[in-house]
């Protein structure tokens, strides 16, 4: 089902935003021109996707450094664990991950949707 979001202005190359639909956290955001959306929660351990940056067509989770990419989900990067001198070493089953969580973006008549399931 498609959800308005935003007006198509809304959201400038290079950002994103974060929309609350159904109870969930939604990102939409676009970048080099191409409009994206995915669900708030790093599919590591939940942290705000929106607290992060883009690196490249990847999204940069805050947390630990994982990167997905925006249009494909798809983790590309995990943080390279053992440079940080700090860094507590976990568990293989603790650094596993999913992929992004992508919505189907649609911009038509100056508005933005977000298809969610029923
Ligand atoms: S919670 Fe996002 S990388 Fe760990």
């Amino acid at each position: 089902m498609l959800h308005r979001v935003c007006a198509s202005g809304e959201i400038p190359d290079d950002c994103w935003k974060v929309f609350a639909i159904n109870s969930i956290e939604v990102l939409v955001g676009k970048r080099r021109g191409r409009l994206f959306a995915c669900n708030n929660s790093c599919p590591h351990r939940g942290a705000s996707l929106a607290k992060g940056d883009f690196n490249g067509d990847n999204i940069v989770c805050h947390m630990h450094g994982y990167e997905y990419n925006v249009f494909t989900g798809r983790l590309e990067n995990m943080k390279s664990w053992k440079k940080e001198a700090t860094w507590v070493e976990q568990s293989p089953e603790w650094r596993k991950s999913g992929d992004l969580v992508l919505y189907r973006v649609v911009e038509k008549d100056g508005a933005v949707y977000v298809d969610l399931p029923q």
